[in-house]
């Protein structure tokens, strides 16, 4: 009998798998059947925009995240597929820091090329992950949103890419169940337009805070505050936003924030992050982590030091993306096709763990945890067929936009790199980023 591999989620880290497994079919090799499970009625993950937030139409939550006008945070040449430039798929090089329709059309095009659609049963939500020791299978319990139907059915491997950044973190504060307006996380966060004319409070100092912030402030907030837990990200704001110790309490609209002083504000965005969140896998095989580089328990960041039949894609927190969840997928599908050996021992792989652990917990800063991470991608790379690409070229244009960050935090889009894929530089963009109100893809691709 042919193997059966369960893939759940067609986001970035699904679609690369399946695209890892697909390279090598290309190749000649023999793959085993490969099924994807999608919740949603199309792929892209959190880059398949949807307008719903809280419950969709079949009462399942709402995975999206992602919010109308938003641009892609960091640089495109940081996320190139090695194996499909932007060029390829454009047809021209691109302004450096892309909208959401953008990258989906990008993501979208490798996959449309490699014809792997057919693999993934789109609407069909994992409820349950089981694994029988006798057997040493997984019977996954899956039900059909769009029939109605539940059913199960028998895995050798399971690979689990069904995302981090979906489900709240919702802290609550002193008289929150008082305040006289809005209340919302990051998660639920669509449309910075209505925020216009208004008060906006943000609690939190990471992507959330800035970029919601930063969306409020082009859209016409009259004022942005961000409260810091732990410190203040310290850039040079426009003059209505201003950053406040941790908020103590809310009376009515009054917010008292930890240095004493108040404001009155008419909405509050919770920017307070996500949590690991698998509500179909048993305490067997639930990855419990923090989001931070190196994860809990996954060998090589990637294999489940308790099971390693089973397999989690993306689940670190993210400077790479796109590319790192390539390195990740042509990987882990070496493993499940025999051409990389798992170590003998579980104590092996814990070690493994450990010590990634202790490598990350050395380095002092940003710029440490760039390299980390880039070192990650270019161990995992090494070991398999995935195109080889400069990655310390990709880290030094982190390094140059967490300094353009620092020079002018609304303007670090409009700068433009080099790809380390093609070599070509991105022409810089015919708007600057807080004057280009329209973000469709047709507005984007007019350079
Ligand atoms: C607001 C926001 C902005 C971001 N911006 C950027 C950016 O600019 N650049 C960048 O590189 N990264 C960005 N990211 C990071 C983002 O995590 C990655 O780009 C990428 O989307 C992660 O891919 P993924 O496939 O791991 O997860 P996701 O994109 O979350 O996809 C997971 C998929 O699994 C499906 N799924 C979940 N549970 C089940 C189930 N039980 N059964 C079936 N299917 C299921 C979901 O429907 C979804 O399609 C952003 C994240 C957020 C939250
Ligand atoms: N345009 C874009 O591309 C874009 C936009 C938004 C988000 N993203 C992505 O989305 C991902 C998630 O980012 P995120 O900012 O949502 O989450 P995050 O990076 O996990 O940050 C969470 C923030 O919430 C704070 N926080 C958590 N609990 C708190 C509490 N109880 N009280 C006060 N503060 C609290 C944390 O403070 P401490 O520091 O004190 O822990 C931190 O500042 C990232 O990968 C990011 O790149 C991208």
């Amino acid at each position: 009998m042919k193997k059966r591999v369960a893939v759940i989620g067609a986001g970035p880290s699904g679609l690369a798998q399946l695209r890892a497994f697909q390279s090598a079919a290309a190749k000649g090799a023999e793959i085993p059947e490969i099924v994807c499970f999608e919740k949603q009625a199309n792929w892209g993950g959190l880059w398949n925009y949807s307008w719903r937030t809280g419950l969709d139409q079949y009462g399942e939550p709402v995975h999206g995240s992602m919010y109308r006008y938003l641009w892609s945070n960091g640089p495109k040449e940081g996320l190139e597929f090695a194996d499909y430039s932007f060029e390829e798929h454009f047809g021209k090089q691109i302004a450096s820091y892309p909208p959401r329709a953008v990258l989906f059309d990008y993501i979208e095009g490798r996959v449309k090329k490699a014809g792997v659609r057919p693999w993934i049963r789109f609407e069909n939500v994992v409820r349950l992950v089981e694994w029988d020791a006798a057997t040493q299978k997984f019977t996954v319990t899956v039900q059909d949103l769009a029939k109605d139907h539940c059913y199960s059915e028998v895995f050798d491997n399971v690979i689990v890419a069904s995302g981090h950044f979906s489900t709240p973190n919702v802290p609550e504060f002193q008289g929150f169940d008082r305040f006289n307006g809005r209340i919302v996380h990051a998660h639920d966060f669509r449309d910075a337009r209505e925020f216009a004319g208004k008060d906006v409070l943000l609690v939190g100092t990471s992507y959330s805070a800035e970029d919601i912030g930063s969306q409020c402030w082009k859209y016409g907030a009259k004022s942005v505050t961000n409260t810091y837990r732990s410190a203040p990200m310290g850039f040079k704001w426009p003059e209505n936003w201003e950053e406040k110790p941790n908020m103590q309490k809310v009376d009515g609209n009054i917010v008292t924030f930890g240095d004493g002083s108040t404001k009155k504000i008419d909405a509050i965005i919770l920017c307070t992050g996500y949590k690991h969140h698998f509500p179909f896998l048993p305490d067997d095989l639930r990855l419990k982590t923090a989001n931070r580089l190196a994860t809990a328990d996954l060998y090589k960041g990637v294999a489940f030091v308790h099971n390693p039949a089973l397999f989690y894609i993306g689940m670190q927190d993210q400077w790479f993306t796109f590319n790192m969840f390539d390195a990740q997928a042509w990987w882990a599908r070496d493993v499940i096709l025999g051409r990389i050996a798992l170590p003998q021992s579980k104590d092996e792989m814990i070690a493994d763990v450990t010590d990634r652990v202790a490598r990350e917990d050395a380095g002092a800063d940003a710029h440490d945890a760039i390299q980390y991470q880039g070192d990650y991608v270019k161990e995992l790379i090494a070991e398999t067929d995935y195109p080889s690409f400069d990655v310390d070229g990709a880290c030094e244009i982190f390094f140059q936009w967490k300094d353009h960050k620092k020079e002018d935090v609304m303007g670090f889009r409009n700068n433009s790199y080099r790809s380390v894929i093609t070599g070509t530089m991105a022409p810089r963009h015919h708007t600057p980023w807080k004057d280009a109100l329209d973000d469709t893809m047709e507005s984007y691709l007019e350079n």
